[in-house]
């Protein structure tokens, strides 16, 4: 907070530190004939130029499929995909390497769109199915069934730090690097498998990112990879920092998402039939989108108990860098769809569409089964709609709503609430785990390591909390290591909300051993003085700096003074803890099981204000209710709630990725690529945890709460569009995610357009 972070560019240059950049492919799709490096390679300053040729080890990487390139071979794939790497003494040399190069290229057509590439048969992996009952013949008994599409747009993280690597060059063919990665382990993997040593030659390190979102899980191993290939090569230290333009224009973002759907529902609104066909903008490779087009998936019932149900799911390859995680992580897509279909059934019926969504919200007792088969326990749901329903006086203030459209001509006003039921875990069962070392010094001062790293959200506090706590000693008296893989081995990504689910867990695994043993080694030292009688160790407390008999307080020992006469007496100060997440099983080819460890849950309710003649639309105000558990933190879960939910107003108001033809991203800087500002708040922001709550599974009672957050914001974009449904049913029936101002003013214009001819024709 005080802006004193350092982040990886801002270390000093190192004694002979070399610069490491790109030149990308100039075409979306195009087969490679020559590269010509003879003139680039005699410009002053120019270090060395090497392309897959130079590559020592696999050429291929990648989590899920190994099918991405650290530099194109044959063909490029994309507008920037990395053919030739630049290693020189200046950014000067880079840049006029970067204009000497000669590449002969010969264009292919490129398929950039999700419709390109159904027409084109241009897919990743096979169809995925999870289906319950037979939505067909329930569809068909169905008294009501509407049908549609919905279209959702992509997102760019704009992370504060660009991506950047610095890559150091070690003994006996070793190699560190310094990563703003969200996932150091599986950067050490990738680097070593293109480098060609084994995985123990190779030291990920991460101090902290400024700001990942998802953007760093993955794709911040391209970096490393390049500043290590570069350092193995000069014997020099290598450093990559994209700039911003750069960055915003070859890595991946949010999946854009196309969905289509036919649902029945009774007179009530009660939905008795669900069949829906999701298809993912995925780009160019692999990368995680079959993960990230399952959650989406497994979130189309959002909170809503859905009978029958048929979701099929398909991963679009285009010639558009490899899309990625994004916080929520196909979540948000896939409950934006669920939510404007109720949308849809409440506008049909002429019913409030919060009453449809309680009808269908999940049950306590019963109606409470995933279509995938996971119960959703200890459901708060129902509790958290009808109480935002009357802390944000939705009734009232819906009837207001109705009379201020109906009064004002030049303005439109929209009142929504959507919930979200997140489910916390990663859907690949091997990474829900994670170690941790706690070691404890001879002053009794303490440093913790673990797998997770720190990007903004707060994982390191919240560690250094849970482990003073566990200790009983001072905040002040723990500190977090970097997170590297030196320390903790086969780490998971700091990724699906659960970086301190998995990594607390571990760290007060360790400190509990070590708490064990400290106890058995105290308990003679605190012997009655009288009676002479020894307490049990299980009787001891740690707390307040100090170890103590619990049935005779005034017997203790400072937690320092313990430190110090263990060391003495050769005891372990120090301990490794492990966490693997339990009850999580789920079977991919049958579509059933707990993929999940528990839902958090929330609900929001937003109020916006269109001008009907601009498009532009306000943000009024917005009420959160959400089921954190018990806090750890409630400053930086407060911090969690409203940066993510204003990410979130982003993605479905103003971010929106504009593409020319070629495939080339426009919409590449913050001039021309809108994201919320501290003007784009609402002006009313009421951010409330739900009281008395508490997880019976997770760490310390808590729930997770990086991503969730974010889904709220959905309940913008459907305020949006009810607010158009005052205007017409049929611009309401139009909009698209994101509702910019131009899409909200298109929507309203159009139907101008259409009421008008309809005129015409009954005239
Ligand atoms: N908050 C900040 N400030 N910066 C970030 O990059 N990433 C989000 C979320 N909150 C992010 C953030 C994403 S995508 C995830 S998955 C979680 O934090 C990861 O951290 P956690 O598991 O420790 O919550
Ligand atoms: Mo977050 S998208 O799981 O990194």
């Amino acid at each position: 907070m005080s802006g004193r972070s350092i982040f990886l560019n801002d270390v000093p240059p190192a004694r002979n530190e070399l610069l490491v950049d790109f030149l990308g492919s100039p075409v979306a799709h195009g087969r490679i004939k020559s590269v010509d490096l003879s003139a680039a390679s005699k410009i002053p300053g120019v270090v060395a130029l090497f392309t897959h040729l130079d590559i020592p080890g696999h050429k291929y990487f990648g989590s899920i499929l190994k099918d991405e390139h650290l530099l194109a071979d044959e063909t490029v794939d994309h507008i920037g995909d990395p053919i030739v790497l630049i290693v020189a003494e200046t950014r000067l040399a880079i840049e006029s390497a970067r204009k000497t190069v000669r590449l002969d290229i010969e264009e292919l057509p490129p398929i950039l769109s999700i419709d390109d590439a159904v027409a084109a048969g241009s897919f990743i992996g096979e169809q995925m199915v999870i289906e319950r009952g037979d939505v067909l013949a329930a569809l068909n008994q169905s008294e009501h069934r509407l049908d549609g599409s919905l279209s959702t747009g992509g997102q760019e993280h704009f992370y504060f730090e660009s991506q950047t690597a610095i890559a150091e060059p070690g003994e006996s063919g070793r190699m560190t690097i310094h990563s703003s990665t969200q996932h150091p382990s599986e950067a050490q993997q990738i680097v070593a498998d293109i480098l060609g040593i084994p995985f123990n030659h190779v030291v990920v390190i991460c101090k902290r990112m400024g700001g990942a979102f998802g953007g760093k899980e993955t794709q911040a191993a391209v970096p490393a990879a390049m500043a290590a290939l570069a350092a193995i090569k000069t014997h020099r230290p290598c450093r990559i920092a994209l700039s911003k333009d750069h960055d915003m224009r070859y890595t991946g973002k949010r999946h854009p998402f196309q969905s289509r759907w036919s649902v029945g529902f009774d007179s009530s609104g009660l939905i008795t039939a669900l069949s829906l066909e999701l298809l993912a903008n995925a780009g160019c490779t692999c990368d995680v989108s079959p993960s990230i087009l399952e959650r989406a998936m497994f979130h189309s019932d959002n909170a809503y108990y859905l009978p029958n149900f048929r979701v099929t799911g398909r991963l679009c390859r285009t010639n558009l860098p490899s899309n990625t995680a994004f916080r929520g992580f196909g979540g948000p897509q896939g409950v934006a769809n669920i939510e404007n279909i109720i949308e849809e059934i409440a506008l049909y019926l002429g019913k409030d569409a919060l009453d449809v969504r309680q009808i269908n919200c999940y049950g306590i007792d019963d109606r409470n089964t995933t279509p995938y088969g996971q119960r959703v326990e200890n459901n708060n749901l129902p509790r958290l709609f009808s109480q935002l329903r009357q802390s944000s006086e939705y009734d009232r203030r819906q009837r207001e709503v109705e009379k201020f459209n109906a009064a004002s001509p030049t303005k439109v006003r929209g009142l929504s609430m959507t919930p979200v039921n997140f489910g916390i875990a990663f859907t690949s069962k091997k990474l829900n785990q994670a170690n941790a070392l706690v070691n404890i010094y001879t002053d009794g001062s303490v440093m913790v390591a673990t797998g997770g790293t720190e990007m903004g959200q707060g994982l390191y506090t919240r560690i250094r909390q849970i482990v003073a706590d566990e200790l009983g000693i001072e905040f002040g008296d723990v500190i977090v290591a970097p997170t590297s893989t030196d320390k903790n081995n086969n780490t998971s990504p700091t990724a699906a909300s659960s970086g301190t689910d998995l990594n607390g867990a571990a760290a007060v695994d360790a400190c509990r051993t070590l708490r064990e043993r400290l106890a058995e080694f105290a308990a003679p030292l605190l012997a009655d003085p009288k009676t002479g009688l020894v307490p049990l160790p299980e009787q001891l407390r740690f707390e307040n700096g100090l170890v103590c008999d619990s049935v005779q307080p005034e017997q203790f020992i400072t937690f320092r003074e313990l430190a110090i006469r263990a060391y003495q007496e050769r005891v372990d100060l120090g301990e490794r803890g492990y966490y693997a997440t339990p009850g999580i099983e789920y079977n991919r080819s049958t579509g059933r099981g707990n993929p999940f460890s528990y839902f958090t849950q929330g609900v929001a309710v937003s109020e916006v204000e269109i001008d009907r003649f601009t498009g532009q639309l306000k943000v009024r105000r917005v009420d959160v209710l959400i089921d954190a558990g018990q806090c750890i933190n409630p400053g930086i879960d407060r911090g969690q709630l409203s940066g993510g939910f204003m990410q979130g107003l982003g993605w479905v108001t103003t971010e929106e990725l504009k593409y020319s033809s070629r495939g080339e991203l426009l919409s590449n800087s913050p001039t021309t690529y809108k994201i919320p500002n501290i003007g784009d708040l609402p002006e009313v922001f009421n951010l409330e945890f739900l009281e008395n709550s508490a997880s019976s599974v997770n760490l310390l009672r808590s729930k997770a709460l990086g991503e969730p957050p974010l889904l709220l914001a959905v309940s913008v974009w459907t305020a949006a569009k009810q607010a158009l449904s005052f205007v017409s049913p049929a611009a309401a029936n139009r909009l698209s995610l994101p509702a910019t101002g131009e899409t909200l003013l298109l929507a309203m214009e159009q139907t101008k357009i259409c009421s008008a001819s309809h005129a015409g024709i009954q005239v």
